[in-house]
């Protein structure tokens, strides 16, 4: 005769007590995603700056920050990712070596507009000065907003010394002596030159 009496396997233990499925949930999720993250911090690929990159100058550092302060990764991706029909439109696709100075990195994922990592020597200065007072006057059907006061607005130069001390506390191999030059450098520049000066080394690090 069969028995009516139940055992209670492991399993059911587990899955009827709330304490032991969350503490084991989280076990497994901490442990699987310490697994997978944290050789990526020993990792050559993802920690070493590819061949040819340069920490950014104090001027596109400064051009770094106001792309940061208005939002421009809203519409902007800067991660061209390995299929064909991204390699086809961007270029070579991106690769970890090429963001080790960026912090934070702006990969974004929002593609309003074009991806820009590659955009670095596609046009000429005066193209992004004409297009970024006004999309329009370059590219009628754009809805990317105007900066037209970027053009107005003086740099600070006072800013760019410790901005660029605590890069360096992440990793950023500046010089002291770049360091003490940084504020005659973006004396007398605009934020337009700035932001132009940003945009045209983005992925030049990679032919
Ligand atoms: C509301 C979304 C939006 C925002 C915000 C925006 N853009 Fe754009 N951007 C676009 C669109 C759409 C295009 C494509 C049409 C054109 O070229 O104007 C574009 C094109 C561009 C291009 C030309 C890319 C190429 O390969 O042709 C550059 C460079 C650019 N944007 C830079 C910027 C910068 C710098 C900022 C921030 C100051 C910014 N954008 C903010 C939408 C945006």
């Amino acid at each position: 005769m069969a028995s009516t009496e139940h055992k209670v396997s492991g399993h059911e233990k587990i899955e009827t007590s709330n304490f032991l499925m969350i503490a084991l949930v989280l076990a497994t999720v901490v442990l699987g995603g310490a697994v997978e993250i944290v050789p990526l911090f020993f990792q050559r690929s993802t920690t070493e700056a590819v061949a040819g990159l340069k920490p950014y100058t104090p001027l596109q550092l400064a051009g770094r920050d106001i792309y940061i302060r208005e939002g421009c990764y809203n519409c902007h991706s800067q991660m061209i990712r390995p299929f064909r029909s991204e390699t086809l439109r961007y270029g070579h696709y991106s690769t970890a070596g090429e963001f080790v100075y960026d912090h934070p990195f702006q990969w974004g994922s929002k593609r309003t507009g074009p991806d820009l990592h590659r955009v670095g020597g596609k046009y000429s200065d005066e193209w992004h000065r004409i297009h970024l007072n006004n999309p329009r006057d370059l590219v009628p059907e754009s809805n990317m907003p105007a900066y037209s006061w970027l053009a107005k607005a003086k740099l600070d130069p006072t800013e760019l010394a410790p901005k660029m001390r605590a890069l360096r506390i992440v990793g950023v191999p500046y010089q002291d002596a770049e360091i003490a030059a940084a504020a005659e450098e973006v004396k007398d520049h605009s934020e337009l030159d700035a932001v132009i000066a940003y945009l045209q080394v983005l992925g030049t690090a990679v032919k």
